[in-house]
């Protein structure tokens, strides 16, 4: 089968391969195999390919195939795999990333991580991890959707709890992790939300009608800004530097702080470190199917949008064109891989 793959760390994107005779997975205990119809991009591609998080995942096993979210329909369930309400030819979309769920009141995202095989016709991937298409949503929206959407989801309400009548800045809402947070921040009762964005993609943030304040942060220092007083809650979705010690400056004094930012040592991983503020950590996402049929449940009910960029050829070209675009900046929505749309 065809699959993205690489047998290094490398700064250069273009040290892929695009393999053409990668071993077919196969279905074994509750790990099934599913053919993938579209496969979205995300920071994480290239940033594990050039190996920044090498330090921290150490067990990285290389050939590795890359992407970390998907959609498809299930090829091949096991006769050994465990009682499931999946069957053959049902339509599923999937994180592909190696952190469980959180144990506790925190979590070790340390542990495993990288799993990937998403830039592949087939992907094999245990049944916990999926979910189900609801009628109505294509598989290029449903693959772009979970990773950002756990991710945002995670980070505002099992990070920092955020809570009806709350005021939260939340930085970078014309990401894919931002945009959903926005959405999210004002859907569960937020009085006040806050973002920042490049002044070119104001628009494309005010097109979701969630925001209170859109602070472009090529012109404005955000923490400067008078309207950010007395926040209870301020999410960090684009690794910004500094970003913690600028929030401490709009934060109420017992506020909430997570970024994305993976590792970032001014922080840490103990959110009860940096009192008084009630929590203040980074985060990591973490697989959890519960969350994934929340978030595409809302959108079908037409409640949360994850806008799609471009759509890509799964081909070597395609492939490098759209990790270029997410690596290079300045896109706006999500890049998807057309897998096997067309078959
Ligand atoms: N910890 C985790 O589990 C986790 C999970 C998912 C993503 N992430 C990380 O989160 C970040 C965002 O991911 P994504 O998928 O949302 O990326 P994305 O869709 O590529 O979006 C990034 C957006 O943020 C904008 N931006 C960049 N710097 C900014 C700043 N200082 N202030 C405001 N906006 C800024 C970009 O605009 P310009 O292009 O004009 O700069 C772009 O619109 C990435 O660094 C990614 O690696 C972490």
């Amino acid at each position: 089968m065809k699959a993205v793959q690489y047998d290094r760390f490398s700064n250069d994107i273009n040290d892929i391969y695009f393999n053409t005779s990668a071993p077919l997975p196969e279905a074994s205990g509750d790990n099934v195999v599913v053919k993938v119809m579209a496969a979205a991009v995300n920071p994480m591609d290239w940033k594990v390919q050039h190996g920044m998080f090498k330090d921290l995942w150490g067990g990285f096993s290389f050939m590795f195939t890359m992407g970390y979210e998907f959609a498809g329909t299930i090829h091949e369930i096991s006769p050994s795999a465990p009682s499931t309400n999946f069957k053959a030819g049902d339509k599923v979309f999937a994180v592909q990333w190696g952190v469980q769920k959180p144990r506790g009141q925190h979590y070790d995202p340390l542990e495993d991580a990288p799993v990937g095989g998403a830039f592949a016709e087939y992907v094999l991937v245990p049944l916990s991890k999926l979910s189900r298409i609801p009628d109505g949503i294509s598989f290029e929206k449903a693959a772009a959707l979970p990773l950002a959407g756990t991710t945002a989801y995670e980070a505002l309400f099992e990070c920092v709890n955020l809570r009806e009548g709350e005021r939260i800045l939340i930085l970078g809402g014309s990401g894919a992790v931002g945009s959903i947070a926005i959405q999210l921040a004002k859907m569960y009762g937020a009085s006040f939300v806050a973002t920042t964005a490049p002044s070119r993609a104001v628009d494309y943030v005010n097109q979701f009608r969630v925001t209170d304040r859109v602070i472009t942060c090529d012109t404005i220092n955000w923490w400067e800004d008078p309207e950010l007083k007395n926040i209870d809650v301020v999410f960090d979705a684009v690794c910004e530097q500094d970003a913690f010690e600028h929030a401490k400056k709009v934060l109420k004094s017992q506020g909430r702080f997570v970024t994305v930012s993976i590792g970032d040592p001014a922080l840490g991983l103990d959110p009860t470190a940096h009192r008084p503020l009630e929590y203040a950590a980074w985060m990591c996402n973490w697989n959890d199917s519960k969350i994934q049929d929340k978030l595409i449940g809302l959108m079908a009910q037409g409640k949360l949008k994850m806008p799609i960029e471009r759509m890509y050829e799964f081909t070597r070209e395609g492939v490098l064109a759209m990790l270029e675009r997410s690596e290079e900046g300045e896109s706006l929505g999500k890049g998807v891989l057309n897998i096997a749309l067309d078959s």
